[in-house]
């Protein structure tokens, strides 16, 4: 395939209906897009830099591809910053964060590179930006430390009083997870403090051989630790997919360099959630995305493969902390995108799927209230993919897809004291369900090999609801 990087290269599509592609969500324009990075609010813009292979559908080689937004909402699709073709990261320009210092965008990343032995080196490196419209490499400015194995990655920097510190993921020799703490007063010389959380330390267990992805932040005045293990088993409920994203809550101690904390929850309950990013907005309130996808999937069968892209985006959440319970909702913007409002006050549902008048559409958002708590199932059907239910008997809230290429249903499943609302984002083949005004939220990619964008309700028991739904505009502009 020849690409030209400094074109968009949505011709390479446009001769094949492009049937999956989402309308506001962030998806590559070819290639495979994996972690948001250096997600920021830089100079009155929004830019969510991304891992990027233009060239083929798979994670043979990463960019940094990258979007820019005025709103939150409308996402315009830039020329790639990164390039791995550099002795410090020409097997891939890794994930990494950005922050703005003195008028200038900073960013961190890894640059991986396998030598000609085979091994994997890493390199943690800097590149700037006046305009954050390109970037400047600076190379390494961090070596691999003692104690670790080259699986040593996605720095994130922030900065606290005058110093500035990077969390770093990684692997040690002893093949366990953990996040390693650095500071710096001037951005290059950085200094190692060890492990703060990992397998094994503050009252952890084993807790997987690989930490990826790591962020810390502080939030009405307690301190979280965001991050991606890999090796957690299933246990019922929890750790279904291949790999996790969650946090802990705690309390970082910048003095003694530690970080207590409590335990590990799960940020999205569905199928595809992976290395999510946080940062601060224009209003300063916390926002994170994340790519809506995970690492070692079957890409070879994956639906949109024929039309040369793979996997987006989450869309942009706003964080809060409500009884020791991180809650995500999407961000006030997205109403921005709202037209042709449907609204039915009261409806009653019943055992039958039944569909509500004009309550359809294949990218479109949804608000329903619970407006009476006496039915034992709650139900509801998208399209012939996906399923939605609430069983208020046993408390189990439950998101079943029909997998892709195959009859098989797979279900993720919690477990909810009560169901008040639910706030969905359908987009042609994403669904984002946030519960309860984000005390839960399940996301996932879904496939339907015929068009039907219906949306059936049913119920055991007696149920009403007020459902209103609107249609959403296109925000992807490449
Ligand atoms: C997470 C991850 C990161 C790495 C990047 C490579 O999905 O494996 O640890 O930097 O993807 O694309």
């Amino acid at each position: 395939m020849n690409i030209d990087l400094e074109k968009p290269m949505t011709h390479l599509t446009e001769n094949k209906e492009d049937r999956y592609r989402p309308k506001y969500h962030m998806t590559p324009p070819v290639g495979l897009l994996n972690d948001p990075n250096g997600f920021i609010y830089f100079k009155g813009k929004y830019h969510v830099f991304y891992q990027w292979n233009p060239f083929k559908t798979d994670h043979s080689t990463k960019y940094w591809g990258h979007f820019t937004s005025g709103n939150l909402y409308e996402w315009h699709h830039e020329t790639s910053v990164l390039a791995p073709e550099d002795w410090f990261d020409h097997s891939g320009c890794y994930s990494g964060s950005a922050i703005e210092n003195k008028g200038n965008l900073i960013a961190f990343y890894t640059g991986n590179v396998k030598n000609e032995k085979g091994e994997r080196e890493t390199y943690q490196c800097m590149a700037t930006s006046k305009d954050g419209m390109s970037l400047d490499k600076k190379g390494p400015i961090l070596h691999l430390p003692d104690n670790y194995t080259a699986h040593f990655r996605d720095p994130k920097v922030w900065k606290k009083g005058s110093t500035w510190y990077m969390i770093v993921g990684t692997q040690t020799k002893e093949e366990e997870g953990m996040v390693a703490f650095f500071s710096s007063e001037n951005l290059t010389d950085w200094e190692h403090h060890g492990p703060i959380a990992g397998s094994y330390m503050n009252g952890l267990d084993y807790f997987g051989y690989m930490w990826e992805c790591p962020d810390l932040f502080s939030l009405s005045g307690q301190d979280i630790l965001i991050v991606s293990p890999q090796g957690l088993e299933a246990k019922g409920d929890k750790y279904n997919n291949l790999f996790q994203s969650g946090y802990f809550i705690g309390e970082m101690n910048y003095e003694d360099q530690t970080f207590s904390h409590g335990t590990f929850t799960e940020l999205d309950r569905g199928f595809d959630f992976y290395a999510p990013q946080t940062t601060i907005g224009s209003n300063g309130k916390r926002l994170l995305v994340a790519w809506m996808g995970m690492p070692d999937e079957d890409e070879k069968n994956h639906p949109t493969i024929d039309n040369c892209w793979i996997h987006g985006m989450t869309i942009p959440r706003e964080l809060s902390i409500m009884e020791d319970k991180l809650y995500q909702k999407p961000v006030e913007e997205m109403t921005c995108l709202r037209t042709k409002e449907v609204r039915h006050n009261k409806v009653s549902i019943s055992t039958d799927f039944h569909e509500f008048d004009g309550i359809s559409g294949n990218s479109i958002e949804m608000v329903i209230d619970i407006l009476s708590k006496d039915y034992e199932v709650f139900n509801m059907r998208v399209s012939d993919a996906i399923q939605v239910s609430y069983d208020s008997s046993t408390n189990i809230f439950s998101l079943t897809r029909r997998k892709y290429h195959s009859e098989i249903d797979e279900v993720r499943e919690c477990i909810l004291e009560d169901l008040s609302s639910l706030n969905i984002f359908i987009d042609v083949s994403t669904i984002e369900i946030f519960i309860n005004g984000g005390q839960e939220v399940f996301s996932a990619r879904y496939f339907t090999d015929n068009k039907d964008s219906s949306v059936l309700f049913s119920c055991e028991g007696e149920l009403s609801l007020k459902i209103t739904k609107w249609d959403m505009k296109n925000s992807i502009i490449f």
